[in-house]
């Protein structure tokens, strides 16, 4: 037994550190080039966006093939599934943070990367424009500049168009200008940052001020899996952290959860959501289903409560921090792209795409993830997965197009080629998602899980064990081996010290 334990320990601090070696010494690239090795033309592919869907596509594709680009404002790719637990300090923003540069260069073929937005694309001459502005994602004055944005024009021979969503508020008044999202990097350090000086205002106050308590409701408007996880996370540290240095703080500090519909998490199943809402009310997180805001402004949240006979009510609730998760809606860049293809002109929840995800009316667009509408719901996995399948379509093609450019070169071989075309064609099927379950954290080290196994069953488990079971779960969908272990630190370190209780972070 002895040395049966030491052996896997020696293995496994083997593989770790090959892994490590890997990551952080990429091998030789094979430079991009006009032609191929066989004569052929290299096809030029530009990828938009930095995120899950673009990455996917980027990790699975041979880049040897193509000529690749990849165009994003953002120049890492976001772990957005432990986002809700950067604010909180329970993971540090960078260790879910990983360069597009390091991965692209991990790639076989080299790809180029441009730190862009795309501001307007032309589908009929195949070409993009491109903005750069750095003072959009920086931070600190010192990277702050007044010169005007950087503009040039990239050409693709196909598009792999991967630029996400935005925040929907549904045009509610005071949205924008008051309530911090949940979507970027930048937004989770926001969050932090407001709910310090919230608690720090407060405390200049007086106990019984009605300003103080104000300042001390932690607001968080939708109850989708990115609300609950958000107003779960902040609860934790109000009660497992910031108690310790703040006395009575886990009195006055209150979590609020704003949600229209009558349940929170409502794609889960039946008893999760049950399950939620008795550990929300053990927590002390204050839900509020049934109460749809309406408008906002610098204090206050409005609202309309539906009663159970159906009548309204008027709520007003007041706010020191306020986050806005209600969902998603289109980029500008998505509806003026939309607004130049005919067989667009219905897409008014996101692009439409056909069954190879290439856009309805475009032969050389191809879209996934959350700026698409199918009958897929936007979520990581969804993009994940469209990402692998179009770069094993990609990689067919290329083979299909090199079969008959040989055809074409030696019409004496047509007959063989014939053949080999036939087989690729045959193998390039439709995409077909696999939904493997939907996880969500709900606080005091609790989990929901909504697994699917098989067509015919679903489990549905909440509880500590479920929460082990997200962690490892998370874990292992990290991307690079970096991330991986800075993770685990992070939870290391806060179940040693605790979750740091500075306002920076
Ligand atoms: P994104 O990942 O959003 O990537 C879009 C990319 O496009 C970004 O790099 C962006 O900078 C870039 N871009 C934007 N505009 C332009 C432009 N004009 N030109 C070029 N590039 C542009 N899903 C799950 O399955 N499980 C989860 O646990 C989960 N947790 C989540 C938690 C949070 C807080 C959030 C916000 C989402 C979560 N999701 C989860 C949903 C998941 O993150 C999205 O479905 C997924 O990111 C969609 O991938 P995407 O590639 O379409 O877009
Ligand atoms: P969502 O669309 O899932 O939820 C938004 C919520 O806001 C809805 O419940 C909606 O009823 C509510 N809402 C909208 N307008 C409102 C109003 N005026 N007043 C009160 N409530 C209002 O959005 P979310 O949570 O940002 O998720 C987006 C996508 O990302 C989803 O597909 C989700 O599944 C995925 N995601 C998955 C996670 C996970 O699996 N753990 C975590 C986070 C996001």
């Amino acid at each position: 037994f002895f040395k049966a334990s030491v052996l896997s320990v020696v293995a496994f601090w083997g593989w770790l550190t090959w892994e490590v070696y890997k990551e952080s010494n990429p091998g030789d690239q094979v430079p991009q080039s006009e032609l191929k090795e066989n004569g052929n033309r290299k096809k030029n592919i530009v990828i938009l966006g930095s995120g899950w869907g673009a990455i996917s596509f980027l990790s699975k594709l041979d880049t040897t093939q193509y000529n690749v680009t990849i165009v994003s404002p953002r120049n890492y790719f976001l772990f957005t599934p432990l986002l809700p637990s950067v604010p909180s300090g329970t993971i540090d923003v960078r260790s879910i943070c990983d360069a597009v540069r390091t991965i692209a260069r991990g790639t076989p073929g080299e790809v180029r990367y441009m730190e862009a937005e795309a501001i307007d694309i032309d589908p009929k001459a195949r070409c993009i424009q491109l903005e750069h502005t750095s003072q959009r994602f920086s931070v600190g004055d010192a990277f702050i500049n007044n010169h005007e944005p950087i503009r040039s024009t990239i050409s693709y021979d196909y598009l792999v168009y991967s630029v996400g969503a935005t925040v929907n508020t549904f045009g509610i008044p005071g949205i924008p200008e008051n309530a911090s999202y949940l979507k970027e990097s930048n937004d989770a350090t926001a969050i932090r940052q407001k709910l310090f000086n919230s608690i720090e205002a407060a405390r200049l106050l007086p106990i019984e001020s009605a300003e103080r308590a104000r300042l001390m409701n932690f607001v968080v408007c939708g109850g989708g899996p990115t609300g609950v996880e958000l107003a779960a996370e902040v609860k934790d540290f109000i009660d497992q952290d910031l108690k310790k240095f703040i006395p009575d703080i886990e009195k006055e500090l209150q979590v609020t959860l704003i949600e229209a519909m009558p349940n929170v998490l409502a794609s889960f199943h039946p008893r999760l959501i049950k399950y939620t809402k008795n550990v929300f009310k053990e927590q002390g997180v204050h839900l509020r289903t049934n109460t749809m805001v309406t408008k906002v402004d610098d204090r206050n949240v409005y609202c309309s409560l539906k009663n159970a006979d159906g009548s309204k009510d008027d709520v007003v609730i007041p706010y020191g921090t306020l986050v806005w998760a209600g969902g998603n809606a289109q980029r500008p860049i998505t509806k003026l792209l939309a607004s130049k293809i005919l067989e667009q002109q219905t897409a008014r929840r996101g692009l439409l795409v056909d069954d190879y995800l290439k856009l309805d009316g475009d032969d050389y667009i191809f879209a996934l993830g959350d700026c698409t509408f199918t009958t897929n719901p936007p979520t990581a996995q969804v993009a994940y997965q469209e990402g692998h399948f179009l770069a094993d379509y990609f990689n067919k093609l290329s083979k299909l197009d090199d079969y008959e450019f040989i055809q074409v070169k030696e019409p004496e071989k047509m007959e063989k080629y014939a053949s080999k075309i036939e087989r690729v064609k045959q193998g390039m099927l439709p995409f077909k998602y696999r939904h493997q379950g939907s996880l969500a954290y709900i606080g005091s080290d609790r989990a929901v899980a909504d697994l699917s196994w098989g067509s015919w069953s679903t489990v549905a488990l909440g509880g500590s064990l479920t929460f082990l079971f997200w962690r490892t779960a998370y874990v292992s969908m990290l991307l690079g081996m970096k991330n991986k272990i800075l993770v685990v630190t992070d939870w290391v370190k806060v179940a040693m010290f605790g979750r740091d209780c500075s306002k920076e972070s």
